[in-house]
């Protein structure tokens, strides 16, 4: 009903809405005064932890991209080496595992088949499962030896939105938590990202406040039948997640590529007028990366692609190469997926309603599967 979606058209757009709150309730009560980390219901002996000299993510679809982006933050604050699998991909090769491997299930429904038979997998070969999940008492939590909850409320439309951003921040969470565990040269830089993290619920506020345009360029492009993504280092998942919610959403060929990759292949697909959509990381810190990805869009705009470029405010060297410019908050560099996600998912919302589908509901597709 009308009033169950709080006004909004459709749940999507509500859930999208809620995600300042969503990303605010998962940190509650799990950061204290002086900037630690309290994470007490993750019930794996700190010894444990310590030990741990492996970490591996299992999930599909949307959680699958959320632990690509922990990876990233895991191997940075922790130096432990991270693997991130297709949890339906996971145990058919016989992976690796061990009582010092700790495995993370990202699942929001806690009910996903492929994820939980992963982590059943996982466990019958003695290593400890961390669950991040977003239903409580689901299967995928009951059957792991510690959760992480994360407190987005329930989910109702098909396409993953304030599920991911929670995700997200409960993978930094145990990120940062398995970096203070261990004890790590990044110390400072933890505390600082604790205090960022804090402030992300308002700058999610400020880029559902600019979304305007982003629906005007989606309506605009209605007729199309393909869009790319581009991205490097954590914004390479953020343009994946972006062209699933765009296959899922609004039934057109959507494809995220590395866009260190273009050149060995992709490439040859930009012709005139093709939207790309590319996710432009911070020209702070990790300014190569920020140096290359300029020169991407020079190359795909030289062929012709139309450029929608997702870029941190004050980045003016993306100017002259973007079509269509969609500006996000300055963030720490590994936090960035949490702003650059958001326009994306407004993006195929739009699409979707502009070429008329279903957009809580889109065809062929169930908000959990709970079969392999
Ligand atoms: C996301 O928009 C999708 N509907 C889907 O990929 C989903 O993320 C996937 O099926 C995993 O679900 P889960 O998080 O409930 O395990």
């Amino acid at each position: 009903s009308a009033a169950e979606k709080g006004g909004y058209d459709y749940f999507m757009l509500k859930e999208i809405a809620e995600q300042p709150k969503a990303v605010a309730d998962t940190l509650l009560g799990r950061v204290d005064a002086s900037g630690s980390l309290t994470l007490d219901e993750v019930r794996i002996p700190p010894n444990v932890l310590r030990e741990a000299d492996k970490v591996v993510i299992v999930a599909c679809g949307t959680a699958f991209h959320a632990g690509l982006i922990a990876k990233y933050a895991i191997e940075h604050w922790t130096r432990i080496p991270c693997e991130v699998e297709l949890a339906s991909e996971f145990r058919y090769r016989d992976p690796i595992l061990d009582p010092q491997t700790l495995v993370i299930a990202i699942s929001q429904s806690g009910e996903t088949m492929d994820t939980l038979m992963a982590l059943r997998h996982a466990r019958e070969q003695g290593s400890r499962v961390l669950a991040i999940c977003n239903t409580n008492g689901s299967t995928i939590p009951r059957e792991s030896d510690a959760v992480l909850y994360t407190h987005a409320g329930p989910e109702v439309a098909v396409a993953s939105t304030k599920a991911f951003l929670t995700q997200l921040v409960a993978c930094y969470l145990v990120a940062l938590y398995l970096g203070q565990v261990r004890g790590t040269k990044w110390g400072d830089e933890i505390r600082d990202v604790v205090r960022e993290l804090s402030k992300i619920a308002g700058e999610v506020e400020r880029v559902l406040e600019t979304m305007g345009p982003v629906r005007e360029l989606a309506r605009g492009l209605a007729h199309k039948n393909t869009v790319l993504f581009l991205g490097r280092h954590v914004g390479y998942p953020v343009a994946l997640e972006g062209a699933l919610k765009l296959k899922e959403l609004a039934y057109m060929h959507a494809e995220g590529f590395a866009a260190g990759e273009l050149k060995h292949g992709p490439i040859a697909l930009i012709e005139e007028d093709l939207p790309v959509v590319v996710v432009v990381p911070s020209p702070r810190g990790r300014s190569v990366l920020h140096d290359k990805i300029v020169s991407n869009i020079q190359e795909i705009r030289a062929r012709g692609a139309r450029t929608i470029v997702i870029a941190e405010e004050g980045d003016e060297a993306v100017v002259p190469y973007a079509d269509h410019l969609v500006r996000v908050p300055a963030t720490p560099t590994l936090l960035q997926p949490l702003v650059a996600t958001v326009p994306l998912q407004v993006f195929a919302c739009e699409l979707a309603t502009a070429r008329g589908n279903e957009v809580d509901q889109p065809r062929n597709l169930a908000k959990s599967v709970t079969v392999e």
